[in-house]
């Protein structure tokens, strides 16, 4: 049916790549090898959490193709404001730039995250790793898939990790001071317990790198749904224990998020559970 899971992953695929495109070629057009321009970036939640023109641009180019493959269906977008009820029971919830700050001072890291939900629970997805050229995508049910340079689908696993203190975990932290200060204090309480902690600035791609491998574990405080959505359900279909916040929470109840190896799940919970880490990190 036109609301297959595997049918809203293409769609999710071809929304990802296109708007991935427009980042890739609006990047030095608006900022030039190096260096932002001050006029093209503005504040967002705090001083430091920045939108640019850019992030406006390609959530601009998501609801457009959105409204064209699919009129019925509602759009949650970072940097568009509310949804509306839509008939047809699908909300896309999109990230236009997941790692904003890394867009900001070019660093190779940052994706467009595009994931299909219905009652708040990711049914299909994708996220494009804009400078790596790199698509992962899942649909519910049949497994998680990455492609180099829209080339062929790759099926993605976890680890085999068994020892949580031998698990690389990848981490994030919001942009308030108050979930920051707490933030810091798990993470201290973390790092002479595992192998070695990444932050590599976008969620959406801490959570395809567990579905490939390249680290074993991630959790952090305070996502939003457009940060998770779809690499959260890329981990879960690459066979990752995977922990998202409740449906209508807002980024502001500072739920956790966690996705896991199976082998060190139990113990990687255990471990945050011990640091307090479980419990939200609201901002005050
Ligand atoms: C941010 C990134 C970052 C995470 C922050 C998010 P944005 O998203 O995913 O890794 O630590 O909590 O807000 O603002 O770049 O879309």
């Amino acid at each position: 049916t036109a609301d297959d899971p595997e049918t809203l992953r293409r769609i999710a695929v071809e929304v990802a790549r296109d708007a991935g495109r427009l980042v890739a070629r609006r990047r030095p057009e608006v900022f030039g090898p190096r260096g932002a321009a001050a006029d093209a970036v503005q504040s967002k939640s705090t001083r430091t959490d920045p939108v640019t023109v850019v992030d406006t641009e390609a959530e601009h180019r998501v609801r457009e193709l959105l409204r064209t493959y699919r009129p019925d269906d509602d759009v949650l977008g970072e940097e568009g404001g509310g949804a509306v009820r839509a008939p047809s029971g699908v909300r896309w919830v999109v990230d236009p730039i997941d790692g904003t700050v890394n867009f900001l001072y070019g660093l190779p890291a940052y994706a467009v995250s595009v994931a299909a939900q219905v009652n708040g629970t990711s049914v299909a997805g994708a996220v494009e790793d804009v400078v790596g050229r790199r698509t992962y995508a899942a649909a519910r049910g049949g497994g998680a898939w990455v492609s180099e340079d829209g080339g062929d689908w790759v099926r993605l696993s976890v680890t085999d990790v068994d020892d949580v203190s031998m698990a690389l975990v990848a981490t994030g932290f919001g942009y308030g001071a108050a979930r920051r200060r707490r933030q810091g204090e798990v993470v201290s309480g973390l790092l002479p317990r595992v192998r070695d902690l990444r932050r590599v600035g976008s969620a959406a791609l801490d959570l395809c790198m567990v579905a490939a491998g390249q680290v074993d574990a991630h959790f952090e405080h305070g996502l939003s749904p457009w940060d998770w959505a779809a690499g959260a359900l890329v981990a879960a279909e690459a066979g990752a224990v995977v922990r998202t916040p409740s449906p209508h929470s807002r980024s502001s109840d500072g739920e956790v998020t966690v996705a896991a190896s199976p082998g060190v799940a139990a113990a990687f919970s255990a471990l945050l559970d011990e640091l307090g880490a479980l419990d939200p990190i609201a901002e005050d």
